[in-house]
């Protein structure tokens, strides 16, 4: 019997090397959210339950099953949040950012959901969020989704699939659902149990199932797109001309529902062919309704969020073997013994004051220069600096590349920064990604 005491079940330690793809993907969305000019919001894990209720409503899997739910010490019941959008809402209209305003925000964060853990499930996850406040015509649904196209991108992902749907206004969509559901009972036989179930509770939920047979079942069924109004239409055909202007490839879903029930109008994901049944790992779309229905203002509103695990295992599954070096040293220094320790230590301090963004990693622990070379060799640093006592007196080190590019070159203390940034410019191999 271990008296270890194990992780919770479906909340993942990061780790190195690991926690360098998780950087890579942090640094490369800083990147592109401040390229089109979004603010980061940090928000809290904990909020209300009765907020997730209002706004992704009772009757969806993630409420009614998956929240991590509970009361605190003065019996008020609380959720861990199982998405941003509810909590980024609630904040905006708290902090009177949403009056009258348009705002352009981002966040980055762990969510908690009770489902069952797969590869790319998992109880706890980091979403990447991007949302938009205040503007309601298609142009920032193309901006948004713009966005998210060049962050995928950026971290290097070029066979994702673009799926696109309307779910129009919600009148659109009551008159969508009553024949749907029509449709539906007619065809109920066909159905798997569970889409028989769905048929009174969420018949729209119905068009996601998983299950083989039903897909077939519904090839037949009517589509949402046939039941938009001429407004939904207009705003729909505008963002799909702004995404053609941009040469943002897309596929019509009708039946991309989304499993939050605060949508409308446009509804997108991302799709990896690589990641099995979790191939999602962007989603999002417009929510016109929510910001009034949790107590603020008429304010429309698009944003979408990206499974970071989901992001990670991609890059790991297309060996985007670049982005770890980011993270990797780009210096690994070797000292002979204790004098030479003591100057590399002080030397190094003054380095990383000239040059903050050098990755500059000294060795600690003594042993022998062949040990300390190979714990250099595998830090993935492109150069060991090595020091005994002959360096030591002449105020210099010696640069010795750890991949093969010429012999070690003498260099004093005084020259070392400008030599380093001259050889690290000359081969940016790596250093393009970091
Ligand atoms: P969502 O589709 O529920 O939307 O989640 C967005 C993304 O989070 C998914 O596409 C997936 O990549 C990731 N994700 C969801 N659940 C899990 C899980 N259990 N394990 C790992 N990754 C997961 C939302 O949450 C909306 N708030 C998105 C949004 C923002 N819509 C408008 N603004």
């Amino acid at each position: 019997m271990s008296n270890r005491i194990q992780a919770v079940r479906g909340m993942n330690d990061v780790v190195p090397p690991a926690s360098g793809l998780w950087q890579y993907v942090r640094d490369r969305t800083r990147e592109v959210v401040a390229a089109y000019g979004y603010g980061e919001v940090l928000l809290p894990v904990v909020e209300r339950t009765e907020l997730f209720k209002r706004a992704v409503g009772e009757v969806t899997d993630v409420v009614e099953k998956e929240m991590y739910t509970f009361e605190d010490r003065s019996g008020e019941s609380l959720a861990l949040r199982p998405e941003g959008t509810a909590g980024c809402v609630r904040a905006g209209i708290e902090q009177g950012l949403l009056h009258n305003q348009q705002q352009r925000v981002w966040y980055f964060g762990p969510m908690f959901r009770h489902e069952r853990p797969q590869a790319g499930r998992y109880r706890q996850f980091h979403q990447i969020g991007v949302e938009a406040y205040g503007m309601a015509g298609p142009d920032i649904d193309v901006e948004v989704i713009a966005l998210g196209a060049r962050l995928l991108r950026r971290l290097g992902f070029q066979k994702l699939r673009l799926e696109l749907n309307s779910l129009g206004t919600p009148a659109c969509r009551a008159a969508y659902r009553d024949a749907l559901v029509a449709w539906l009972r007619q065809h109920e036989t066909e159905l798997d149990p569970d889409s028989q179930r769905r048929i009174e509770r969420n018949p729209l939920r119905v068009l996601d199932s998983k299950v083989p047979e039903t897909q077939a079942a519904l090839a037949d069924a009517p589509s949402i797109l046939d039941h938009l109004d001429d407004a939904s239409r207009a705003h729909f055909d505008g963002l799909q001309q702004g995404l053609s202007d941009l040469g943002i490839d897309y596929s019509l879903n009708p039946r991309l529902v989304r499993g939050l029930d605060y949508y409308s109008h446009g509804v997108f994901e991302w799709i990896s062919s690589e990641l099995g049944a979790q191939g999602t790992v962007c989603a999002g779309g417009r929510y016109d309704g929510l910001v009034e229905q949790l107590g603020g203002g008429a304010v429309p509103a698009v944003g979408f969020a990206s499974g970071v695990e989901r992001l990670v295992l991609l890059l790991q599954e297309q060996a985007v073997a670049a982005s770890a070096a980011a993270t990797a040293p780009q210096l690994y220094v070797c000292t002979l013994d204790e004098a030479a320790q003591r100057v590399a230590r002080r030397e190094c301090e003054r380095l990383r004051d000239a040059q903050p963004q050098l990755r500059v990693l000294v060795h600690a622990g003594g042993g022998s220069l062949k040990s300390q070379m190979r714990r250099a060799n595998a830090s993935g640093a492109r150069y060991a600096l090595v020091l005994g006592s002959d360096e030591v007196a002449a105020g210099a080190v010696q640069v010795k590349s750890l991949r093969g590019e010429g012999g070690p070159e003498l260099i004093s203390w005084p020259e070392l920064p400008s030599h380093l940034a001259t050889r690290l410019a000359a081969s940016p191999l790596m250093e393009s990604q970091a």
